[in-house]
C-alpha cells in the first residue's frame, strides 16, 4: 500500500467496475466502510478502483476513503447521464469540465447553487488530467465498431456519437420527467448533462488539491422517453466504452 502514485478509479455502474477489474491481472480486494476497493495495476501503473454508490453523500465518502486510506493521488470517475442540452443525444460521451449541484440552495443567505462558504457554485475539473482523458475518449469515439463491434454500433447509431466538454450537473435525483430537465435548462442554460455524484467528488478533490477529472457516457435524455432499456444501454455501451477509454488513458500514461 505504499506504492506512489497510485490513480483513484471511480465507476458509477457495476458493469462497469466489472469491465475495469477484468484487464486487472492482479487485483487485491481492500474493503472500507461497506465498500470494496479494488487495488491493482493497469499497464504497469498502480490503480485503487471502487464503485461510487449513488448520490453526493455515498460518492463523496467513497472519494474521501480513496484520498485518505489509499492514498490515490488523483481521481477518474466514468459513468451514465442524462444529456441536458439539445445537441447532446443518446450514446454521446460528456467530459466534464466544471460540475455544480443543481439542488444546492441556501438563498437568500448565498447565491443560488452556491455552495456555502467555498464561495463559488462551480468547481472545475483538472486541464491536463481532463486533456488526456478527451484524447482517449475522441481515440474510442474514432473506431466504435473496435469496442462495441459492429452490430452494437449500428443499433444504437454510435458512428455519429460525439465528445462534448463543458457543465454536468449533479443533483440526488434520478431526472426522468420532461418538465423537470426543462426547469435545469432554464435554470442553467450551459449544462450538458445531470447526474448524480460528479459535483460532489469534485467538491472533495477541490478540498484535497486532487487533480480529478468525469467522463459521462449519456444514457437518457432525462425526460419521460428513458431509454428503451437502459440496463442493456449499460451492459452494451456505456460499460465497454468507459472500460476501452480508460484502457486508452493508461496506455497513454
Ligand atoms: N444518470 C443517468 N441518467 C440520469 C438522469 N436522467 N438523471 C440523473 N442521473 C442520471
Amino acid at each position: 500500500m505504499n506504492e506512489v502514485p497510485r490513480i483513484g478509479i471511480v465507476s458509477a455502474l457495476h458493469d462497469e467496475l466489472a469491465a475495469v477489474l477484468q484487464r486487472l491481472p492482479d487485483e487485491q480486494r481492500a474493503p472500507v466502510a461497506g465498500r470494496d476497493f479494488w487495488c491493482g495495476h493497469w499497464h504497469g501503473h498502480a490503480l485503487v478502483a471502487v464503485l461510487a454508490r449513488v448520490g453526493k453523500v455515498a460518492a463523496a465518502t467513497t472519494a474521501t476513503i480513496l484520498i485518505e486510506r489509499f492514498g490515490v493521488d488523483r481521481i477518474v470517475f466514468t459513468g451514465v447521464a442524462g444529456g441536458l442540452a439539445a445537441h447532446v443525444r443518446v450514446g454521446d460521451l460528456v467530459l466534464a469540465r466544471e460540475l455544480l449541484q443543481h439542488d444546492m440552495d441556501a438563498s437568500p443567505l448565498f447565491a443560488r447553487h452556491e455552495v456555502p462558504l467555498y464561495g463559488r457554485a462551480r468547481f472545475a475539473t483538472d486541464a491536463a488530467l481532463s486533456d488526456a482523458l478527451a484524447r482517449a475518449a475522441q481515440a474510442v469515439l474514432a473506431r466504435p465498431e473496435a469496442t462495441l463491434g459492429a452490430g452494437v454500433t449500428r443499433e444504437f447509431a454510435l458512428h455519429a456519437a460525439r465528445l462534448h466538454q463543458g457543465l454536468v450537473v449533479t443533483g440526488d435525483r434520478f431526472v426522468a420527467a420532461a418538465a423537470d430537465s426543462a426547469a435545469l435548462r432554464a435554470a442553467l442554460p450551459d449544462a450538458l448533462a445531470v447526474e448524480m455524484e460528479g459535483a460532489a467528488v469534485a467538491q472533495v478533490c477541490h478540498d484535497y488539491g486532487l487533480p480529478f477529472a468525469a467522463l459521462r457516457t449519456i444514457s437518457d435524455r432525462a425526460d419521460d422517453s428513458a431509454h428503451v432499456d437502459f440496463s442493456r444501454f449499460v451492459a452494451r455501451v456505456a460499460s465497454p466504452v468507459s472500460a476501452a477509454v480508460l484502457e486508452a488513458y493508461f496506455q497513454s500514461l
